[in-house]
């Protein structure tokens, strides 16, 4: 990937442009919470949906496919700051995409200093992607941030595919649900996560289903609000935008069931990304 230049044009009155990016609809509960913080900012979101799930890839290729599409992203888009609005590429790309772009890259890792801050019980659950779960970013976390805590992990792509399913239109099993989090669950009650982080930006979309199959008091964490909370902090003073309006960008074909997901989120321009 080469050094990307960022054009200079200036214009006092126009709002900044950030770029999100995930595998295929889940980073859109990043954007949101982005559009709340920043009602002002022009906003792109890439949905790579070539090549969902990551969770699944083996790393290298993995992170070759997406300094690709992001440097294919960032050229159409010329973002004045970039969100890896994934978990599952966050763990492993934000080195090297920060060595290949000078435009400022805020990325989502899973909240498990917060969810050690909370837990009363010193159990937390970490909810996440098959990679997330295994990843040497992760252990680094838990080690640095949740060292008194048992931490209970549950790494699942069915549960990715059951939230991409819902945002397009297919009611999420809650049988199924209730199954991938019984490893949490089917245990004496004083042995249970009391706080379960969301390391997946896929899982909020989920949100109801699954407090729907744990006990009330249960805490749910995601990152949402607090990587709005970043952009906005390190959000450098924009740029005139490349963009006449928010857009979604695709990198394979969007069919009519995704067009109508990514609108419920702002998102009515979409074009699929130049090679
Ligand atoms: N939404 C992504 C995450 O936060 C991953 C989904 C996938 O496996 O593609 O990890």
């Amino acid at each position: 990937m080469s050094a990307m230049a960022a054009p200079v044009i200036l214009a006092a009155d126009s709002g900044p442009t950030i770029l999100a990016a995930d595998s295929g609809l889940g980073g859109l509960t990043i954007l949101a919470e982005i559009r709340k913080a920043l009602p002002q900012a022009r906003l792109a979101y890439l949905c790579d949906n070539a090549f969902f799930p990551y969770g699944t890839r083996p790393d290298a290729s993995l992170l070759a496919h997406f300094l690709d599409v992001m440097e294919r992203a960032i050229r159409r888009v010329q973002p004045d700051l970039i969100v890896t609005a994934c978990n599952t590429i966050s763990t492993i790309c934000l080195p090297q995409l920060r060595a290949a772009t000078s435009i400022p890259v805020v990325g989502v890792v899973p909240a498990i200093k917060p969810a050690a801050q909370q837990s009363r019980r010193k159990i937390i659950g970490l909810l996440a992607t098959p990679a997330t779960i295994n990843r040497p970013y992760t252990d680094a976390l838990i080690q640095r941030y949740a060292a008194d805590c048992t931490v209970l992990k549950i790494g699942s792509a069915e549960l990715v595919e059951i939230a991409e399913a819902k945002l397009l239109g297919r009611a999420a099993d809650r049988a199924r649900v209730r199954g991938i989090l019984a490893p949490f669950f089917d245990r004496p009650a004083d042995a249970q996560p009391d706080v379960i982080v969301l390391a997946c930006t896929h899982f909020p979309l989920l949100r109801i289903e699954l407090q729907s199959v744990g006990p009330a008091d249960t805490t749910w964490i995601d990152s949402g609000t607090a990587v709005a909370r970043r952009v906005v902090e390190v959000l450098p003073p924009p740029r005139a935008s490349a963009l006449a309006a928010d857009l979604a960008l695709t990198s394979a074909a969007c069919e009519e069931t995704m067009r109508h997901a990514l609108a419920q989120f702002g998102l009515a321009a979409i074009e699929t990304l130049p090679t």
